[in-house]
């Protein structure tokens, strides 16, 4: 063999060993996988073509005269998923803590750029102490020209972000800009400023977890759309999202032969959603009765519970699903259940995934806390997302949709395509009782009303003001529907909307509330 080649093979050894054996046993004993593990966990069986493996920077290139790292601390290339093609970049916590140089940066930007033209969803498995402090300037450069690619490839292709151990400084920025992101529990933390500088500047003494652990940004900021309790399911669960989604924004879906009948009735309906208006459940088991196989990913599951959004199935197209739960503060709208729903929402716009919406909600939440904090500005991102979305939208109203909230989630007027309703459901400006409190409150003051009087006048409101049979004379229902034919109407109302095309007028972009 030549000297090259034995150079080359030596060099091939020193890449695949990252940091070297010490730091990977570090690694492991923190309960993390290295970053060539993850990559063999998350893809297809040996379809992984490295890109850049040699691509280094001189500080690492040059310690004393040894070669310290090849690759600069981060793995690039191309891989399958599900047989379909995805790029992706893996950080290498065992090299300089995975922080990003000029080199590594370049080297994340350019497998960004080759995902957009290619076509393919990106995928970043995250281990960063952040921005490398002794490259300064240059390592910022290359955290910009990164967020500057994210920005270009969202709405393209699909961008996803799995956190698997610390994410400190910029290392944040980028993940937070793409479509989803992924948390482990007790390895991942993701915030721009640590502990030790919290306390410096503001005197608080807080430890890494409580600070910006997969908790506190899947259940409390938002940040994170789904939390894993181990690096395997997390990676588990990207392969399940990617399932459903396609390619890139000129793609279709991937549709699937579906085993679950599409004319299966659904009768349980009628047991699942208790008569009266005000009584709890929860809807996620509705939403598993209509779809295929009870399948549902649910997204930003532990964030603002009053609304349910993810993805599933019907007659194996893949849906997004929007629905009030009932069983969290009785499926109210408040700022961050709009926020949720309307980022999703325009996340399936992007990528023609078909809007299913469910609706049983009493409408926004009164308070001063939700009016000082913008409940007006969050909740118009919902009536944004709805309106310009052009994707096939399907409403299917459960139970009651009174005031602003029947307008907002997915009705005719911010152009639902096909909208349902359930005889026994209310439309109404408010629930009948406090129509009545205000209609009737000069007789119901006087002295001999009594409540039988009250339940009265309730019952008559609520016959001949909130009936879906009045929204459906005025053409805002497509139809009222039986509860067990919701699953099968659904697929109908999806089949005769597959071929919609939807001109917008031509504008730059719009200015959603942001
Ligand atoms: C260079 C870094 C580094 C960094 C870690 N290392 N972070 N090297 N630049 N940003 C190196 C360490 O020196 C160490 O090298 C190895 O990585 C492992 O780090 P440890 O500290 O030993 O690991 P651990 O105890 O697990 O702690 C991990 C950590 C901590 C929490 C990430 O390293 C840390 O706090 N790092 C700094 C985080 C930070 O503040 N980053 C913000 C940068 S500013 P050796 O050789 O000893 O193994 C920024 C601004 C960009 O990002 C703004 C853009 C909008």
């Amino acid at each position: 063999m030549s000297e090259q080649a034995l150079n080359l093979d030596r060099m091939r050894e020193i890449a695949l060993l990252g940091g070297g054996k010490s730091r990977i046993d570090d690694q492991h004993q923190k309960g993390k996988q290295t970053a060539r593990e993850r990559i063999d966990a998350l893809i297809d069986p040996g379809t992984f073509t490295e890109l850049g493996q040699f691509t280094s920077s001189a500080d690492s290139l040059s310690g004393n005269g040894k070669v310290l790292s090849v690759g600069d601390g981060v793995i690039t290339g191309q891989a399958e998923i599900q047989g379909r093609p995805v790029y992706l970049f893996a950080q290498d916590f065992t090299v300089m803590g995975g922080s990003v140089g000029k080199t590594h940066g370049k080297k994340i930007a350019r497998i960004m750029k080759m995902a957009i033209q290619n076509g393919a969803p990106l995928i970043g498995l995250n281990d960063s102490g952040g921005a490398r402090i002794q490259e300064g300037v240059k390592s910022l450069a290359a955290y910009g020209d990164i967020f500057y690619n994210n920005v270009q490839a969202s709405g393209v292709i699909p961008q996803i972000s799995v956190i698997m151990g610390p994410c400190a400084g910029g290392a944040v920025y980028s993940p937070a800009i793409t479509d989803f992101v992924f948390m482990v529990e007790n390895t991942s933390q993701m915030f721009i400023t640590g502990p030790e500088v919290i306390k410096e500047v503001t005197h608080e003494a807080i430890d890494f977890e409580t600070l910006g652990g997969a908790q506190i940004h899947t259940a409390e900021s938002g940040v994170v759309h789904f939390k894993s309790s181990s690096e395997e399911n997390a990676l588990k669960q990207v392969r399940w999202l990617l399932s459903f989604l396609p390619a890139n924004n000129l793609a279709p879906p991937p549709i699937i032969d579906s085993d679950d009948n599409p004319e299966r009735l659904t009768p349980e309906l009628v047991d699942l959603i208790p008569p009266t208006a005000k009584e709890p459940y929860d809807i996620q088991e509705v939403i598993e009765l209509l779809v295929d196989n009870g399948e549902f990913l649910a997204v930003q599951e532990d964030y603002a519970k009053n609304i349910v959004i993810g993805f599933a199935r019907m007659d194996g197209h893949p849906v997004g699903i929007v629905a009030n739960q009932p069983d969290h503060l009785a499926g109210v709208l408040d700022i961050n259940a709009s926020d949720k729903a309307a980022r999703f929402i325009r996340f399936c716009d992007s990528f023609h995934i078909p809007v299913i919406t469910l609706v049983d909600t009493p409408g926004f939440l009164p308070g001063v806390e939700q009016e000082h904090q913008g409940i007006i500005r969050h909740g118009a991102k919902m009536i944004f997302a709805y309106a310009e979305a052009t994707i096939p939208k399907i409403t299917v109203i459960l139970r009651k949709a009174y005031g602003g909230a029947y307008i907002v989630m997915g009705s005719k007027h911010l152009s639902g395509d096909i909208n349902f309703a359930l005889p026994d459901s209310e439309i109404a400006v408010m629930g009948p009782e406090g129509a009545v409190k205000i209609l009737h409150r000069s007789e119901l003051l006087k002295k001999d009303s009594n409540p039988a009087r009250f339940n009265e006048l309730t019952a008559q409101f609520r016959k001949n003001h909130a009936s879906p049979l009045i929204a459906a004379t005025e053409g805002y229902l497509d139809d009222i529907i039986k509860p067990e034919e919701t699953r099968l109407r659904i697929i109908k109302a999806m089949q005769l909307l597959q071929d919609k095309r939807q001109q917008t007028p031509a504008r730059k972009h719009g200015n959603i509330p942001l």
